[in-house]
Parts: C-alpha cells; structure tokens; sequence
C-alpha cells in the first residue's frame, strides 16, 4: 500500500517537472511573426492620399505592444509617401516639441523659448475646433529678471469637451511612482497604469493610451492632434547647469510634450500655433543662440480651461471638418469596414 503511494508521488512528480520542461520551451520559442499593418492618409493634398503604404518589418504596427519598440508612422505632410519607424515617446528635437524650460520647435522647425510666467496658463495652441493651454510653473532666483518656468499641465478644449493633463508635484523625484492625472469633462479619469493600458472617451473622440508603464502617456483626438508626452522631474544637473536654484522640497515634476496636428486651419494662433501658419514668419532667427519670442500678452488665459486669451480663435461647439487638414489613418479593421471611432482604417491583405 505504501508503495504504491509513494510510486504515485514519483510519477506525478516527474510529470510535474515535464510539463515545467515545456513550459519553459515554448517561452524560448520564436515570437510570432507579426504581419505588417498598412496604412494610408485620407487627404486629397497628400502624396499619399489613398495609397496603401505597408509599415516597415522592423516596426509592423501602429501601435506595438512592447514599450521598447517602435511604431509605424506615415507622415502625410511628407513629400514622400513612406511609412517609417518612429519611437512614440516625444522627441524633444522634433516639429512642435515643448520641453525643459520651455523650449518649442515651432511648425517651422525653428526653435523658441517662451519664459510666460510662474502660475499662469498661456495657449499653445488657439484654433477653430482645438485650443491647448498650458499652465506654467516655476521660480524667480533672488536677483533675476524673469522666472523660471516649466510646462506643468495641457488643458484641451475640442467641439464641446474638455480634457486636462497634469504632472503632480513631487517633492523628491521618484520614476517608480506615476505622476500623471488626468481630467475628461470636469471629472477626474483613470487610465490604468501599465504599458499600453487605454481610456477612451463615451464617443471616442479622445483616446488617452500609455506608452510606458508610468509616466508617458500618447493622447490622440483623431484627425485634429496627437499628442505624446512624459513626466520628468527638474534634475540636479540641470539645477546645476542653469542655476535655477530648486528648492529641496520640489522637484518640480513637468511635461515634455511632442504635438503631431492632423488638421490645423490657416488661421490658427498660439504660441506654437502660430509657427503652423502658412505665410508665418518666425522673428526668432535661425543660428541665434536663444531666441525668446514674447506675446505674453496676446496668450495669457485666465485659466487652464478658457479661451479668453486677445488672440484666441477658437469656438466651442460641433468640429468644423477642414479641407486642408491632413490625417493619418489606422486601426485595426479591414479594409472594408469603418470602426466606431470613425476615423480608422487599415486593410488587412
Ligand atoms: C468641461 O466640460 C464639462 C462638460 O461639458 C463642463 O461642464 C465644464 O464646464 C467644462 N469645463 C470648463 C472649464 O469649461
């Protein structure tokens, strides 16, 4: 009898350790081959317009699962209609980057400050059916001209919604801890944290997806704007570097943001806004060390959420369709079918 039992335990131990065995085989295995998505741009004034452009094999999707890869990305403003490899974090050096204390690369390429004011909201971005401001937070060194000032939150406004994206303070820095909260409609929101965990809003209009466990978060209203951007504290080095003089107790935890716009009319105003013009002329001169453009003045709002800035020219109210916008289409449908967001398309072949 004991004999018995004891060779049942052998053989369910020794069944145990095979199926361990195979486990860890499959891990090792091969990743499945993903199948490159193709994608297109919906606009008559793009090289693109209607062709269907296979994403590159180094980088198949839109939008990957693995927070370290790359995403597909066809640039319907480009002279050539090529999908390419792009990280989805924001880069800093690229068109419509605002990052450190503030430092834009306008529509045009050219880079600007824009120093505003500690505590006060600026708008980026005043157009027909999107306005994005940004509060802006800082310090005044004893004895300096101006503050110091870091972008800390984005409010949007886009047809009758609002949404706001804010960095929450932190004394010391710690990039294990999230610092992202987020606001749809006036009412706190929660987007999981975890790499590519997603919200979207009731009529999909907005789409708020992680690109990376904590802190890095892509925002797409599509067709208008996509908006990719981090969470970073105010390092010691830069402390050193341009003596801000931080405080022990803050660190000053702020937005480095990357704006991709889909449909940006003629008019559009802001302090970035305004380097998307077509007939724009940017006062700050390539080759000069730190050009400062100014228009505090004419950008001011008096909160994160108002559009009552001297040049603001947005409207609240239904999405005026622009013809000169220009969009990059995706999804994960077939070629076929229309999904429910009504903006994406992908064919499947
Ligand atoms: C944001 O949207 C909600 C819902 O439409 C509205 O009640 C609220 O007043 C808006 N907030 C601002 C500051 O406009």
């Amino acid at each position: 009898m004991k004999l018995v039992s004891i060779q049942c335990v052998v053989i369910l131990l020794l069944l145990y350790a095979s199926l361990q065995v195979t486990e860890t085989q499959a891990k090792t295995q091969p990743k499945k081959v993903v199948k490159p998505q193709t994608v297109t741009c919906y606009n008559r004034k793009s090289k693109c317009f209607l062709k269907y452009v296979k994403c590159p094999i180094q980088c198949p999707q839109v939008q990957p699962k693995d927070p370290n890869a790359k995403g597909c990305f066809l640039d319907c403003y480009s002279p050539k209609c090529e999908a390419v490899c792009r990280t989805r974090k924001p880069n800093c050096n690229g068109p419509g980057a605002a990052c450190y204390d503030p430092r834009f690369i306008g529509g045009d390429g050219i880079v600007f400050y824009f120093h505003g004011k500690s505590n006060e909201h600026f708008a980026l971005i005043s157009d027909v059916n999107l306005q994005i401001n940004a509060r802006f937070i800082g310090l005044r060194p004893a004895g300096r001209m101006r503050d110091y000032t870091w972008i800390q939150a984005l409010g949007l406004m886009f047809g009758t919604h609002n949404f706001t994206l804010e960095a929450t303070k932190a004394e010391k820095w710690d990039s294990d801890v999230d610092h992202l909260h987020f606001s749809y409609d006036g009412k706190g929101i929660i987007v999981p944290e975890g790499h590519s965990s997603e919200w979207s809003s009731p009529d999909n209009g907005l789409k708020a997806e992680r690109t990376s466990n904590k802190n890095s978060v892509t925002i797409t209203i599509p067709g208008i704007v996509e908006i990719s951007a981090n969470v970073v504290p105010v390092t010691e080095e830069d402390d050193k570097i341009h003596n801000y003089q931080i405080p022990f107790d803050d660190s000053f935890a702020h937005l480095e943001v990357q704006f991709r716009f889909a449909g940006l009319s003629p008019r559009v105003e802001g302090v970035l806004g305004k380097t998307y013009q077509p007939d724009f002329e940017n006062p700050a001169k390539p080759g000069v060390a730190m050009p400062v453009v100014g228009g505090e003045d004419k950008y001011k709002t008096s909160s994160l959420l108002s559009t009552d800035c001297r040049s603001c020219v947005f409207s609240s109210g239904e999405v005026v369709a622009d013809e000169s916008s220009v969009a990059m289409e995706y999804g994960t449908v077939d070629c076929t079918s229309w999904n429910g967001g009504g903006n994406g398309l992908v064919c499947r072949k």
